[in-house]
Formats: C-alpha cells, structure tokens, sequence
C-alpha cells in the first residue's frame, strides 16, 4: 500500500471537500452533541487565517483515496516557536500507521521553520463519564507528548435558562458595577473602542491558566482586530459582544463575546470574556456574559444550546459559568511535544 503526504493547496476545491468530510465524520464521533463541522468555518482556517498566522495543511492518500490530514498553524507575530496541529485519520482507515506517518510529516515541516513546539487538544473523559475509546490521548501519548493542559467544555441548554434567575443575576452585577455602563455590538467592535479590544484580546490567551503550556503574549494591536474581523467575515461567523465601559475614562474594559457558525442557528460559542485586571471585583464579567446571552438571544431565536471551553483550574470564570447554568459535557486535554 503507498501512502502519499502532500499540501493542500487553499484553491482545491475537491481536496478541502473531501478532508473537511473526514474532520467532520470524526468529530462526529468524538463529540457527537455538536453540530456538524462547518464548511465555510473548516476551510476558512486555510482560506482566510487569523493575521500573522500560516496555515498549512497536508492530505495522507493511501493508494490515491485521501484518508486523513493534518493542519498546522504557524506563528508570524509572537509564539514563534510554537505551533498547533490538528490531525485526523478517517475512522476506516485507523491504526495503520496514518497517524503516525502524518505526524512525522509535521514534525519535519515544523522541524524546518524553526519551530520548537507543538500544541494540539484531543478528546478527554469527564470525572465519572463511562469509559469509551478515546483514541486522540493513546495516540498523543504515544508519540511522546506531554498532557500540559486540562479543559473542561460546559453547556448551557437555554430551555432550562431560568430568566428570572438572570434578571436577578444581572441586577446585583448593575448594583455592583456603579461607574460603568454596558455596550452592546454585532459583529464588529464601534470604532470608537478597537483599541480597547485590542488591548483586551492581547491579554486573554495568557490570562487564563495555561497549566504547564508554554505560550507567550499574543501581540495584538488594531490593525490585528480588523484583520481577525475580516476573516470571521469572510467565515460567515455571527457575533454578538457586550462590553463594560468605565465612565470616567471612557475606555471599555470587559468584555464578553458569543458566535454562531454560518450553518447552525441552534447552537452557539461563548468565546471570550475577560476583565482588564485594573477593573476586576466589580461583577463585570457577570454582567457582559449576562447581558450578552440576552443581547444574542434578541437576534437568535432558534438558539438552543451554547458550548464553553475553561481550563478545570479556571475557578472563577467557571464560578460565573455555573451561576448562569452552564453543566460540564466534555473533557478535552491540551498536550505540548518538543520538536
Ligand atoms: C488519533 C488518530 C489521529 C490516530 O490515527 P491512526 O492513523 O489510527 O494512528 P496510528 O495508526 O498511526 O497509531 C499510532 C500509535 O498511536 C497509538 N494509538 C492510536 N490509536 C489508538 C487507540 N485507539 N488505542 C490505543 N492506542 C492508539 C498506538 O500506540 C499506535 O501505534 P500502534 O498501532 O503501533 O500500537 C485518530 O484516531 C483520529 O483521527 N482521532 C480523532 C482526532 C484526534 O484525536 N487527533 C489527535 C490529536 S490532534
């Protein structure tokens, strides 16, 4: 049998339909509460990159038919030793040494950028969730990586969303954030406030616990923002934000971000929330994630469920995430290989 590894070139159309029908056979599989894997999303990885990232993503065909890829991310701007892989084998055509053949083929390509790191996240168990095959760790395990990182995804299933629990909720955040009143946006942040995004974005990736994985400050300033709106744009993902605005500076300094795929209107992320340390003890992340699951709900009736990825250490947002009624659904566990 010949096993062939080559890149994936961003304008082959066939190529990106068949790898993003394994990705999403996969994580059928192994997340089956989520919705199907987004076309436009998956491919906008490779067609549209976040700025100052490189996508670079292979196929493995074994006798010409593909049955797996993987995709790398490369970094331009900061964490330029570090890079992250995503790699899938087609559940047909698995422990024949796919995996480990695209692995080799990364780590050689990493191997010849500079890079000294790779990070990639595979499927965990949740505390007392029945054993099943969760092949993603044996195989990290395998080729020597090291679990760095334990997430946990949690779910708020908004027909069991107490309302009246959420106005009480967000009238003791109001009382408690005297001197700071709340914006709401759709999709692109008001001019007026790009550079506090930008200020906020950059610290969040090493704000939140990171465990043992070794990631720098991601250097964001506004041109990044705009560039990062461009590619959600061309993704056809929804937004929908609410920050914190401290009144005597004027500067917005919470903020708390919730997006839906081009292909669902049932399901949602809550992605980002986070506080400029300076203004934390207020209940400003309470506030902008209350008012921002109200704000998103205005615009998506159809909504069902929302979906939230914390580090199992990240105390407090998890407090706040419990509060509103979001249950843990997933493990998930991040792992670091040295090159
Ligand atoms: C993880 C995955 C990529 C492995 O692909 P694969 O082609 O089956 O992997 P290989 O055949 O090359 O296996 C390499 C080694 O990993 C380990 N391994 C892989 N699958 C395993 C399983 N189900 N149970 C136990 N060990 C496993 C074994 O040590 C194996 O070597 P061996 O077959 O000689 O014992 C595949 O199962 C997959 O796509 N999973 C979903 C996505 C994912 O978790 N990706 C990994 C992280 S980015």
């Amino acid at each position: 049998m010949a096993l062939d590894i080559t890149p994936i070139d961003p304008d082959d159309q066939p190529t990106l339909d068949v790898v993003h029908r394994i990705a999403a056979t996969a994580e059928a599989i192994d997340e089956p509460d989520l919705p199907p894997l987004c076309r436009r999303r998956f491919e906008g990885a490779l067609r549209h990159p976040m700025p100052g990232l490189d996508a670079r993503w292979s196929v493995a065909r074994l006798d010409g038919v593909p049955v797996g890829l993987v995709r790398l991310t490369l970094h331009l701007l900061d964490n330029t030793e570090n890079a992250s892989i995503e790699l899938v084998v087609d559940p047909a055509y698995r422990r024949r040494g796919v995996g480990r053949a695209l692995f080799g083929h990364a780590r050689r390509l990493l191997g010849e950028a500079g890079c000294k790191r790779m990070v990639g996240a595979t499927r965990a168990a949740l505390p007392g969730e029945p054993d099943r095959e969760l092949p993603g760790a044996a195989f990290a395990a395998a080729l020597g990586a090291k679990a760095a990182l334990a997430e946990v995804r949690r779910r708020l299933d908004v027909a069991t969303l107490d309302h009246a629990r959420l106005a009480g909720l967000l009238a003791e955040a109001r009382a408690a954030a005297a001197g700071y009143r709340t914006v709401r946006w759709r999709d692109h942040p008001p001019e007026e406030y790009v550079a506090d995004v930008a200020d906020l974005e950059g610290r969040l990736m090493t704000d939140a616990p990171l465990g043992d994985l070794e990631w720098e400050p991601q250097r964001v300033d506004t041109e990044w923002i705009r560039g990062m709106e461009r590619a959600l744009d061309a993704r056809g993902v929804r937004r929908y934000s609410v920050g914190a605005v401290h009144e005597a500076s004027g500067r917005l300094i919470a903020w708390s971000l919730l997006s839906l795929a081009a292909n669902t209107t049932r399901h949602a992320w809550q992605q980002i929330t986070i506080v400029d340390p300076a203004h934390r003890g207020h209940r400003l992340g309470l506030l902008c994630k209350a008012e921002n699951l109200e704000h998103t709900l205005g615009y998506e009736p159809e909504l069902e469920v929302i979906d939230t990825y914390n580090a199992a250490a990240n105390t407090h947002m998890i407090a706040i995430n419990e509060q509103l009624g979001f249950r843990p659904a997933a493990g998930s566990t991040e792992w670091q290989l040295t090159i």
